[in-house]
């Protein structure tokens, strides 16, 4: 079972428990991020706890530890937990207090916990692309906030499980925002356009890698809402997250995407994203 932090120590992840009434169990008054881990290293380590640090702030929780002093406990949980290829999953909550919706009147310590998880490369997928469903976005207008509260991601990938598909590509009436665990994107005679982050999708760490490197590397982006219809008329289709990296997307409702292969533009940042995780995190295998 190895290792897990409980508010800055190191412990048996067996004796890692919370209270009933913290409020991360309750209320999912809480935030998170998960991190890949490849050759026992952080993939854009930093730029998560940043963004950690963001949601927290957001909802009126400060993380109760610098940067650097975070980046040190992760890695040491890495080490101690042996880790080569997988996640940290990490998550901040407001703390434990009674059951009130309001917050807590008086100080109450915010709760930190984290575990380390194996987890290999989506090889296969990646190779070959995923199929996926269409779903309209229900969630709420703060989906910029990596919080605990996910109930309307989670419906939507049921509903792509039950179907047999990877991926809900959600939807606004017309416009397409996001997948219920990651970014979606279209290429159009050449052009990557995913939607500008703002208050309606997730600002995605792998999304702003892949916007770099197609900067470095003369692939022309527009960061645009676009729609259902451009969705339905693209070239290529891809999504990207943390644990799927660059992923074909080869299938939409039961029809094909680019004759149901990955495209080469897709297939192009594929290459180009394992090389900036080459430069982080040295040769993979
Ligand atoms: C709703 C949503 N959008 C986008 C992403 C992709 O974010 P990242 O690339 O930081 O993993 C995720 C990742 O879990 C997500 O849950």
């Amino acid at each position: 079972m190895g290792f897990a932090i409980l508010n800055g120590n190191i412990i048996d992840r067996s004796e890692a428990k919370v209270d009933v009434e913290d409020r991360g169990y309750q209320f999912g008054d809480g935030v998170y991020e998960v991190i890949r881990v490849y050759n026992g290293k952080m993939f854009t380590g930093a730029e998560h706890l940043e963004r950690f640090g963001k949601s927290s702030d957001s909802i009126g929780i400060s993380l109760p530890y610098r940067t650097e002093e975070l980046l040190a406990l992760l890695e040491e949980l890495i080490e101690k937990n042996n880790l080569q290829l997988g996640i940290i999953y990490m998550q901040l909550t407001r703390g434990v207090s009674p059951r009130n919706h309001a917050f807590p009147i008086e100080k109450v310590a915010p709760v930190l916990t984290a575990y380390t998880k194996e987890f290999a490369r989506p090889d296969e997928s990646m190779k070959k692309g995923v199929p996926a469903i269409l779903t309209e976005d229900i969630r709420w207008l703060r989906c910029d906030i990596k919080s605990l509260n996910l109930l309307g991601n989670l419906l939507a990938k049921q509903k792509a499980a039950e179907a047999g598909c990877f991926e809900a590509i959600q939807h606004r009436g017309e416009n397409v925002t996001e997948g219920s665990s990651s970014n979606i994107y279209i290429v159009k005679n050449g052009v990557v356009i995913t939607h500008e982050s703002n208050n309606l999708i997730l600002k995605g760490i792998t999304k702003d890698v892949i916007l770099e490197l197609c900067l470095e590397n003369n692939i022309p982006v527009e960061e645009r809402t676009f729609t259902l219809e451009e969705l339905a008329n693209a070239d290529e289709v891809f999504l990207s997250s943390t644990t799927s990296e660059v992923m074909p997307i080869v299938e939409i409702d039961d029809k094909k995407v680019t004759e149901g292969q990955p495209g080469p533009v897709t297939k192009k940042l594929q290459k180009l994203f394992q090389l900036e995780i080459e430069n982080q995190c040295g040769k993979l295998k």
